[in-house]
C-alpha cells in the first residue's frame, strides 16, 4: 500500500526504517504520546514489530506506514491496525518525528488514508484513542472528521475515545 501527497510519499514501513524507529521511540515528546512506538526503543524489539507488520500487510490485516518527505526523509508513521472485517471496523494511530510537527502532514495523510480504509478494505468505523493530555492529538483527530465518543482507560481520565464513521 502507497500513497502520495503534496511532496510526501506514504509507504509500507521496512527494515531500512529500524534506525529511525527506534531513535525517536527513545524520544519522550513521541513516546510519551504514543504507546505503540514506545514499546520499539531497541533494535531487535523493531526488527520483530516490522516483521510482524509486513506480515500484517500481507494479509490485509493492518499497514504501518511510513511518511516520507523531500529526499526520502522519514518523517513519521501513519498506522491501520487491528483490522476487523467482521465488524467492519479498524483503529489508526500516528507519530510524526519533532521536526514535522505543526505542518499538517498528518492530518493530510490521515485523509488521504480514508479512502482506502472505507472504499478499499470496506471498512465501516475507524477507532483512535488519545492520551487526555494530548491536546495536539485530539485537535488533529476533530480536523479529519473524528468524534470524542467517551473518556476512559487504566483510570477515567487517562484517554478520549473518538471514532469516524464511513
Ligand atoms: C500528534 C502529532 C502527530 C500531531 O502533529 P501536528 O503536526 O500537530 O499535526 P498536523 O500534522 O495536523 O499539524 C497541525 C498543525 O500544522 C499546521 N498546518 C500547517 N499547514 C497545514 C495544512 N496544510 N493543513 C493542516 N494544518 C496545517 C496547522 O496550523 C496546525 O497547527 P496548530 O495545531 O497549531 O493549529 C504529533 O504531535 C506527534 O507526533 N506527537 C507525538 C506522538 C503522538 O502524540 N501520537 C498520537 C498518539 S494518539
Amino acid at each position: 500500500m502507497e500513497f502520495s501527497f503534496d511532496k510526501y510519499f506514504v509507504r509500507q514501513m521496512e527494515i531500512k526504517d529500524l534506525k529511525n524507529i527506534v531513535s525517536n521511540a527513545k524520544n519522550p515528546e513521541i513516546a510519551n504520546n504514543n504507546t505503540v512506538v514506545k514499546k520499539y526503543n531497541t533494535l531487535s524489539k523493531a526488527k520483530k514489530y516490522i516483521q510482524k507488520m509486513q506480515e500484517k500487510e500481507e494479509n490485509k490485516e493492518g499497514y504501518e506506514l511510513v511518511i516520507e518527505g523531500t529526499g526520502s526523509a522519514f518523517g513519521g508513521v501513519l498506522s491501520l491496525h487491528h483490522i476487523d472485517y467482521t465488524k467492519g471496523t479498524g483503529y489508526i494511530g500516528y507519530w510524526l518525528t519533532r521536526d514535522n510537527w505543526g505542518k499538517g502532514i498528518i492530518s493530510r495523510a490521515i485523509i488521504h488514508l480514508l479512502p482506502f480504509a472505507f472504499n478499499y478494505l470496506g471498512l465501516k468505523k475507524l477507532y483512535a484513542k488519545t492520551l487526555v493530555t494530548n491536546l495536539r492529538s485530539q485537535k488533529v483527530l476533530e480536523r479529519v472528521g473524528f468524534k470524542a465518543v467517551g473518556k476512559g482507560g487504566k483510570s477515567p481520565e487517562e484517554y478520549y475515545f473518538y471514532e469516524l464513521n464511513r
